[in-house]
């Protein structure tokens, strides 16, 4: 198992650590598990005066699995594009072609009072977000700042998608959908969007191969508002690289904390990227507070979905649960009369109960 570490800026090496720590004792000694460190944001602007350092690039080309921490630093956006620290993830995702995005939303039960939202309404949560990860706004060419004839500042950005593209990650949902409760929703702007009629074209056609699935629509203003009322009606929700990126950080909230989400993208074959859904955090860098439960379940769904070894990844999943119900906490999803904790007790926690 051929693994780049990639643990980036700010909370990125502190959750990562822990990531590594459980991964290997989930896997045990017997397991030939090579992880190759390197620096990608800040760190490879320091090491190599670039955020995705060619270095790392290969290293990452050569791996079977990413583990990836974040990258980004406060102020980053006025930084070029290809010099932002934070970018280096979005060059990676796109070198890799790593265009499908699983982000799951579960709600452990021992969470349930974490999430600001009424317990009825997120008990049991277990839904799919499935985000399109390489291109629309984030990648559509042409994009860039401009001087109109009035002589006005103007900036611009394409929202594009090719028909190929939206098949592929439509393709990725119906499967998804077919090992869960085979419900798609697909969540677009058709309304208003060109690149979106097509979108839903796209997706409605692919449709009719999976006639065992059921598949619905819905526009991503109204797609905001049932997941914050009746989030368990969704099974597996497809949709774009802007839309899923807001919408992902919105479900996160239902599970309580953005610190419990993770990620895994991946491309046509094994090789995936494996991220928490948070950021880089620089308001609690380095203090050892940051919750690492979202790193150490990307590293299962590392083993689940690039090693299909599902044996060490359910030890994973139970080692979390059982910590949970111990009622260790960090501070994010802290609640009366919980044990405290912080990063590197949470991951010796699940280590141990490994
Ligand atoms: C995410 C993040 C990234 C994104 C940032 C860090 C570029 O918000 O993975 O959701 O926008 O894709
Ligand atoms: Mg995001």
């Amino acid at each position: 198992m051929k693994i780049a570490v990639l643990a980036g800026d700010g909370i990125g090496p502190e959750v990562t650590r822990e990531a590594v720590k459980v991964l290997k004792a989930a896997v045990g000694p017997a397991a030939k598990l090579e992880l190759i460190e390197a620096a990608i944001g800040q760190a490879g602007v320091d090491a190599a005066g670039d955020p995705l350092p060619q270095e790392t690039l290969q290293i990452a080309r050569d791996a079977d699995a990413i583990l990836f921490g974040s990258a980004g630093v406060p102020g980053d956006e006025v930084i070029p594009f290809m010099m932002r620290p934070g970018a280096s993830l979005l060059r990676l995702r796109k070198d890799l072609q790593l265009f499908a995005n699983f982000r799951p939303a579960f709600l452990f039960p021992e969470l349930a009072d974490a999430s600001t939202l009424k317990r009825e309404v997120v008990e049991g949560l277990d839904i799919l977000i499935l985000r399109e990860l390489t291109g629309d706004l984030y990648f559509g060419e042409p994009r860039g700042f401009r001087t109109n004839a009035a002589g006005e500042r103007e900036a611009f950005n394409t929202m594009l998608y090719s028909e190929p593209e939206i098949e592929r990650i439509a393709r990725v949902a119906f499967e998804a959908a077919r090992k869960r409760n085979r419900k798609v929703c697909s969540v677009d702007k058709a309304n208003v969007l060109e690149v979106m009629q097509l979108w839903r074209e796209v997706v409605t056609r692919v449709g009719k191969d999976y006639p065992d699935v059921e598949l619905s629509h819905m526009f991503v203003d109204a797609a905001v508002m049932v997941l914050m009322k009746a989030p368990k009606s969704f099974d597996v929700i497809v949709t774009g690289n802007v839309f899923g990126d807001i919408l992902s950080d919105g479900a996160a909230m239902l599970t309580g904390s953005i610190g419990m989400l993770p990620t895994a993208s991946l491309g046509v074959g094994k090789k995936g990227l494996y991220e928490p859904v948070h950021g880089s955090a620089p308001d609690i860098a380095g203090k050892n507070i940051a919750n690492p439960l979202a790193a150490i379940l990307s590293a299962e769904m590392l083993l689940r979905y690039s090693f299909d070894d599902a044996k060490s990844a359910d030890k994973i999943n139970t080692a979390v649960r059982k910590v949970l119900a111990d009622g260790y906490r960090t501070g994010d999803i802290a609640e009366a009369g919980c044990k405290t904790v912080s990063t590197s007790q949470m991951g010796d926690a699940v280590a141990a109960a490994i």
